[in-house]
């Protein structure tokens, strides 16, 4: 079934969640290749695209394949926003603008960004218009509040629909929880309740059975999936009935492939060893052959490594 958020069409309602040092263009290109309806970038700063320099172009790299696309930024003022959002469209041109409202770093929140602005409606709402200048669809991604003695997540579920946002997706947790414990689904359920633009619901989803579940307890539009998702890429095809590669060492060839196509051979190795060790994370025995993939200085050595280990 096809579905709209804003003017832009998805062709299924499940999200990958943005996650920095996670969600680069290879690692989309793979969830894309699993199904996956909408596609986040990791964050970017605002500050960061206005003093634009090399890594952040990188960054900022998208392929076609992976529309549509959300590219997601964070800060804290309004301008800052207004220029940002309008250089990535016009540069970039993701179908989606996504404003971090949900990060828990203290360096971030202390800058008065991410979860932040779950405390400041008045400015939150200055953002969100600032995006929305643009004409383009901009969707916000934000927790329930910062600790069970100030949930917000109703009122400002509503002020992100009045400020123009065009899809909300909710961590039904607080930023006191960080990514620990069950989500708060009734608070989702709240903000669902309370706005008519499309809300999705995020948090600790790691099976199609809690997919399931999530979305009936809280009636939400979609799912984001972020950490489970990671270790196993196989939750998106699952999800979305999309016939996959058989095995993770498939897998995990075809991410090196990309990974040496769009990177140089020392950042494909980073990105790879790393891919790996959290597919590796729940194969037993693993430890010794993770120290052997560490220590390997080229991608031949690694596809090696990468054939013992997930072929025994
Ligand atoms: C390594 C890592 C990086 C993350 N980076 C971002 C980010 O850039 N922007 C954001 O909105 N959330 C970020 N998150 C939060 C996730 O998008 C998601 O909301 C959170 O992990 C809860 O979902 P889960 O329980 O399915 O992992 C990050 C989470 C992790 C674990």
């Amino acid at each position: 079934m096809e579905w709209k958020i804003g003017d832009v069409e998805i062709e299924n309602q499940i999200v990958l969640a943005p996650m920095a040092g996670i969600c680069d263009s290879a690692y989309r290109r793979i969830v894309k290749s699993m199904g996956c309806g909408l596609i986040e970038t990791e964050m970017v700063s605002t500050r960061a695209v206005m003093h634009l320099n090399r890594k952040t172009r990188e960054m900022l790299h998208m392929t076609d394949y992976e529309r549509p696309i959300a590219q997601q930024i964070f800060g804290s003022d309004s301008e800052s926003f207004k220029i940002a959002a309008e250089y990535i469209y016009k540069n970039m041109s993701p179908e989606i603008i996504d404003i971090n409202m949900g990060c828990p770093v203290p360096q971030v929140v202390k800058a008065g960004e991410g979860v932040a602005l779950m405390e400041d409606l008045p400015k939150a709402s200055k953002i969100i218009e600032a995006c929305k200048r643009s004409g383009k669809v901009v969707s916000v991604k934000c927790r329930i509040g910062m600790n069970p003695e100030k949930i917000v997540i109703e009122e400002f579920a509503r002020m992100c629909e009045s400020s123009g946002a065009d899809m909300i997706t909710v961590h039904g947790r607080t930023r006191s929880m960080m990514y620990e414990g069950e989500p708060l689904y009734d608070y989702i359920r709240i903000a669902k309740n309370a706005v008519k633009i499309p809300v999705f619901a995020n948090g600790g989803i790691d099976s199609k059975e809690k997919a399931e579940m999530t979305m009936s307890k809280t009636g939400a539009d979609g799912v984001m999936l972020a950490r489970f998702g990671f270790e196993n890429p196989l939750l998106f095809a699952e999800l979305t009935n999309t016939k996959t590669p058989d095995t993770k060492y498939t897998l995990i060839m075809e991410q090196l492939d990309i990974a040496t196509e769009c990177f140089d051979e020392l950042f494909a190795l980073t990105y790879i060893k790393k891919l790996s060790s959290y597919f590796m994370k729940k194969l037993p025995g693993t430890k010794k052959y993770k120290q052997d993939l560490y220590k390997c200085g080229s991608v031949g050595l690694v596809r090696e490594v990468l054939g013992r280990i997930f072929w025994g």
